[in-house]
C-alpha cells in the first residue's frame, strides 16, 4: 500500500464475548501488540462497549457495529449516535454484510446510518460487497458501485476523510475462503476509481479502502501488501489477541518502506 495511508485495522467482534472475555482479549491485546503507524479499533457488542471502552489506552480506538439514524427519542431498541459516543465510541460500522443480508437493511437506511454517523463526527466504516451469486454472474464490481453510490449519497469530500471503506465479499465472510490478493486488488482500484470520479483524485487517493472477509495470520500480509489495499476489518481472529496482533503487524509491514 501507499505511504500516504495509515493502515486501518478493525476487529469486528459482531455477537461474541462476554464482559470477562472481551475485557481480558483486550489485556492480551495490549500486552502483545507492538506500536507503529497503523490505526486499529475494536468494535465489541453494544453492552460492553462502555467497559471495554474504560480499559483501552493509546492507538485503540473503540468502535460500534451499528446505530440508529436519529437522536434520542421512540426507538426501541435501537441505539443513538450520542449514546455511542458518550461511551467513548469514535468509529462505527454502516451496512455490514450481516445486518443486510440477514437483518434486511436497504442501501437506504445504511445511507441514513452512514450520514448520521459522519454529521455526529463519528467515523464511519462503510461495508460493500457481493454475494457469492452475484460474484458468479460476473456483477461484483455492479455491486459495489451501487452500495458505493447510494452508502455515500449526501456525504461531502469533507466528510469523506472520516469514512473508511470496507470491501467484504459475502462468500468470504466466516468462511475461510479469501479473495485472492489479486481479486481484491482489482475491486478496491475500481471502488477508488469510483471514488476518483465522485469526488476527486485526491479524494480518492487519500480514502482508506480495507479488505475483509476471513483474514488471518497467514493471509494479511500477502493481501495487504496490493497497493490499493489499506488494511483489514476481522472477525474470527479478532478474537485472538495472538492473530489479531499479528494482522496488525502485518499492516504495519506493508508500509512501503517499513
Ligand atoms: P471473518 O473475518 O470472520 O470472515 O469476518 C469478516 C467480517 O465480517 C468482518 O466484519
Amino acid at each position: 500500500m501507499s505511504t500516504q495511508r495509515t493502515p486501518y485495522v478493525g476487529g469486528n467482534w459482531k455477537m461474541n464475548t462476554n464482559a470477562a472475555e472481551g475485557r481480558s482479549l483486550i489485556d492480551s491485546i495490549h500486552s502483545t501488540m507492538k506500536a507503529g503507524s497503523v490505526d486499529v479499533a475494536v468494535f465489541p457488542p453494544f453492552p460492553y462497549l462502555m467497559g471495554i471502552g474504560q480499559k483501552l489506552n493509546g492507538p485503540i480506538s473503540l468502535g460500534a457495529q451499528d446505530l440508529w439514524h436519529s437522536e434520542n427519542g421512540a426507538f426501541t431498541g435501537e441505539v443513538s449516535t450520542s449514546m455511542l459516543k458518550d461511551c467513548g465510541v469514535s468509529a462505527v460500522l454502516t451496512g455490514h454484510s450481516e445486518r443486510r443480508h440477514v437483518i434486511g437493511e436497504s442501501d437506504e437506511l445504511v445511507n441514513a446510518k452512514t450520514k448520521r454517523a459522519l454529521e455526529s463526527g463519528l467515523t464511519a466504516v462503510l461495508c460493500i460487497g457481493e454475494q457469492l451469486e452475484e460474484r458468479e454472474s460476473g456483477q461484483t464490481d455492479a455491486v459495489n458501485e451501487r452500495q458505493v453510490r447510494a452508502g455515500l449519497d449526501g456525504v461531502s469530500e469533507e466528510q469523506l476523510a472520516r469514512v473508511v471503506i470496507a470491501y467484504e465479499p459475502v462468500w468470504a465472510i466466516g468462511t475461510g475462503k479469501t479473495a485472492t490478493p489479486e481479486d481484491a486488488q482489482d475491486a478496491h482500484a475500481k471502488i477508488r476509481a469510483l471514488i476518483a470520479s465522485m469526488y476527486s483524485d485526491s479524494a480518492a487517493q487519500e480514502i482508506r479502502i480495507i479488505y475483509g472477509g476471513s483474514m488471518k495470520p497467514g493471509n494479511a500480509a500477502e493481501l495487504m501488501a496490493m497497493s490499493d489495499v489499506d488494511g483489514g476489518l476481522i472477525g474470527g481472529a479478532s478474537l485472538k489477541a495472538e492473530d489479531f496482533c499479528a494482522i496488525i503487524e502485518a499492516a504495519q509491514g506493508s508500509l512501503v518502506g517499513s
